[in-house]
């Protein structure tokens, strides 16, 4: 990968036209100018610590119009941009490859309304989720959306990326949450589509193009979104299950006798659950060791009702020997905890060194055998193991949203080594795209996943694509370099 020559370099003109605009406090400079205001290598680098750009500038407007202004100058000037929000994503896309200048949402973080009756939230794209979310419970209700990344990252940041997480199968996508958005396009032309309508057929849905752009086109500055009642009743069980066999069983069954109540169906398997073990040194909820582990957890708006539901789920569940063993939270602390088996994998993952990470869409029943199937192909190749300096594999784990048929793969090791790399693309991208999957469930394609769009994506559609970025985007000063 070059530097594309189009682009301008920064120079202190641009540095004193942007210090004007915004003020010092809105920058974060390093090397153009004297007065560096903060340690600009947190937004050069991203969560993982796998990618490392190498830009000057850090730009934090604080108004649509800035963020208008800010582009629009950058449009007429060549320089290359790259809008990052909480810097939480696993794809490499929200840091620059280059000198991109960084334009991070941060002080945008301004809840603009709430209405209880429509459930309908208006706010900044800075806004943490977790903020948005405390917002909410406080007046009764939830963001639809929950991650991991929570504490960290924006709403804007999850509208850009299309982020799943933890309880899409109940509350659904973005594409259908997000009522409207404001987003500022590269020549500085606001897109007012804030809308509040839950209904609005009239034409091109042109909003929907922002939801999943990872920064390509525009940049998000706020959003409208609907948002579900908190639930009144909430319950977590952890099980154990003996194979993926029993566990779809498992699934299937929940949703049976947990329908319009079941919340979240989240997969773990054994190995993930001796990396957070040995990671945390906490003792797992559960006694035995089992191939295989279920969270489920149950939303809804009587707790005796919802009590009775997962008590004859459970009965079943144990009696047909369904799962093998199984544990329910007694309290919101012990909630937290379950959940944390779950939600502490990603962190612990990275303990070693470096993570292989795969976020696929794969059909159910197909979903665990490229879990093995990737063991099985490392294992001959020798490659895992104790030996830190005969393995640079450490361990595979599968976990992930089960109830969306989207699975996590993850190869944790000590290094990022081209042998083990090689051993595992094309490899993953071909099984699954033979089993007509997705190479990206949740988490896009940034810049890691930018080779393998094909396995997903037919010449046809990527040409499409890329008249859209065309269309938004004429000189391409979009976050470059990335997946279109
Ligand atoms: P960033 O990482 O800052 O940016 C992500 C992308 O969006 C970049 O391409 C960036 O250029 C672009 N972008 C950011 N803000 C804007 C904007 N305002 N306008 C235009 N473009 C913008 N993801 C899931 O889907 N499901 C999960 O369950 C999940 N769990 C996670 C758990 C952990 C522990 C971690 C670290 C990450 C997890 N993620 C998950 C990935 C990540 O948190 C999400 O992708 C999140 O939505 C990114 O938000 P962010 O504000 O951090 O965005
Ligand atoms: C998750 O579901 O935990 C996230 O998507 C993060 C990850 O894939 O590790
Ligand atoms: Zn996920």
């Amino acid at each position: 990968l070059q530097r594309d020559s189009r682009f301008a370099k920064l120079t202190e003109e641009h540095v004193n036209y942007f210090k004007d605009l915004l003020g010092k406090d809105s920058a974060v400079i390093d090397g153009v100018s004297q007065d560096a205001t903060d340690d600009i290598e947190p937004f050069n680098s991203d969560w993982m610590r796998k990618f490392r750009g190498h830009t000057k500038l850090v730009l934090k407007p604080g108004s649509t119009e800035e963020v208008s202004k800010v582009l629009k100058y950058c449009n007429d000037n060549m320089l290359a941009v790259v809008p990052q929000g909480g810097n939480s994503g696993l794809v490499g896309g929200s840091v620059p490859v280059f000198d991109e200048i960084v334009i991070n949402t941060a002080r945008m973080n301004q809840i603009r309304s709430f209405d209880e009756a429509s459930g309908i939230f208006v706010a900044d794209a800075g806004v943490i989720l977790e903020t948005a979310d405390s917002y909410l419970q406080e007046r009764n209700h939830i963001f639809p959306l929950d991650l991991g990344a929570k504490g960290s990252c924006q709403i804007g940041g999850n509208v850009s990326t299309n982020a799943g997480g933890l309880r899409l199968l109940r509350y659904g996508s973005l594409h259908g949450n997000v009522l409207g958005i404001e987003a500022v396009l590269p020549d500085g032309t606001i897109v007012d589509d804030l809308s509040k309508l839950r209904k609005n057929n009239t034409g091109y849905d042109l909003k929907q193009l922002f939801i999943g752009a990872e920064g390509t086109i525009g940049i998000v500055t706020g959003i409208s979104i609907i948002c579900p009642q908190k639930p009144q009743a909430v319950n977590v069980a952890f099980f154990g299950v003996e194979s993926y066999e029993k566990l779809q069983r498992a699934f299937r069954d929940a949703k049976g006798y947990l329908s319009e109540v079941l919340s979240a169906f989240e997969l773990m398997d054994g190995s993930s659950q001796q990396v957070v073990n040995s990671v945390t040194g906490k003792k797992h909820p559960l006694e035995g060791e089992y191939p295989f582990y279920c969270l489920i957890e149950t939303n809804g708006s009587n707790s005796e009702h919802d009590a009775a539901k997962l008590e004859a789920f459970l009965e079943h569940a144990m009696s047909e020997e369904i799962v093998a063993d199984g544990v329910l939270a007694q309290d919101e602390t012990q909630m937290r905890t379950l959940w944390s088996w779950r939600e502490g994998i990603t962190e612990c993952l990275g303990h070693w060194g470096g993570v292989y990470k795969y976020d696929l869409s794969i059909p159910l029943s197909d979903l665990y055998q490229l879990v093995e199937d990737t063991r099985e192909r490392l294992n001959s190749a020798g490659v895992i193991g104790d030996d830190p300096e005969k393995h640079p594999v450490v361990t595979v784990v599968g976990y992930g949203h089960m109830g969306d048929s989207n699975l996590h793969l993850n190869i944790s090791t000590r290094r990022f080594d081209k042998e083990v790399e090689q051993l595992l693309e094309p490899f993953v991208y071909e099984w699954v795209a033979k089993r007509n999957g997705s190479i990206s469930a949740e988490h896009g394609l940034g810049l890691t996943k930018k080779p393998f769009i094909g396995y997903s994506r037919s010449d046809t559609m990527i040409g499409l694509m890329k008249q859209i970025k065309n269309l938004y985007d004429p000189k391409g000063i979009m976050n470059p370099y990335k997946y279109i």
